[in-house]
């Protein structure tokens, strides 16, 4: 695997500059948020400086890697294009930056949608992405004071506000997204 300073480097090479910005504050907020839910905090960053690896890739280009790969998608992946890059972010990160440890991949492969029954890893870098200080919508700081007292409630926050942004611009809500909001909710979170 690439050190952190290379990994940082390779992502400042390959991102637009506010993505690469973006990323930082990832890593920052995922940190943050693993010391507090006592997970490795050298896991936390390489998975969020990792998430958006392929954010900047071409349609082609991330369409022929969804190809290559086999990857069967959903209906709702085939019409969404801003899912791709999380779709495939697991096998940039094997590939460009050695990334092996299956439990950082699966919190990139999810960092958009959500899924049923997340490890914390994954919801850490789930809301990360949301609630880094780069983010401004209207909603995110209590979206932040709610995720930095309690995880499991700033996702369900997180996912329902999502959800509520989705709904009122008439766009696809994934399957993924709706599954872990409920499992969130009938697990009393
Ligand atoms: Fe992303
Ligand atoms: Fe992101």
């Amino acid at each position: 695997m690439l050190s952190i300073d290379e990994i940082k480097k390779y992502l400042k090479e390959n991102l637009k500059e506010k993505r690469y910005n973006h990323t930082l504050g990832v890593a920052e907020t995922a940190k943050k948020l693993a010391i507090l839910n006592c997970i490795s905090e050298e896991k936390a960053e390489i998975a969020a400086l990792a998430h958006d690896v392929a954010k900047n890739l071409s349609e082609e280009k991330m369409k022929s890697i969804i190809r290559e790969n086999n990857i069967s998608l959903s209906s709702v992946e085939k019409n969404n294009i801003d899912l791709w890059h999380s779709i495939i972010a697991p096998i940039e990160a094997k590939n460009k930056l050695g990334i092996q440890d299956e439990e950082i991949l699966d919190a990139i492969r999810w960092h958009t949608t959500g899924k049923e029954d997340m490890s914390t890893l994954t919801k850490i870098i789930y809301i990360a992405d949301m609630i880094e200080p780069n983010r401004d919508f209207e909603g995110v700081e209590k979206i932040r004071e709610i995720t930095f007292e309690n995880l499991d409630r700033g996702v369900y926050t997180g996912l329902t506000h999502t959800i509520q942004f989705l709904l009122t611009k008439n766009l696809l809500v994934d399957e993924n997204t709706i599954k872990c909001r409920n499992y969130l909710l009938l697990n009393d979170k």
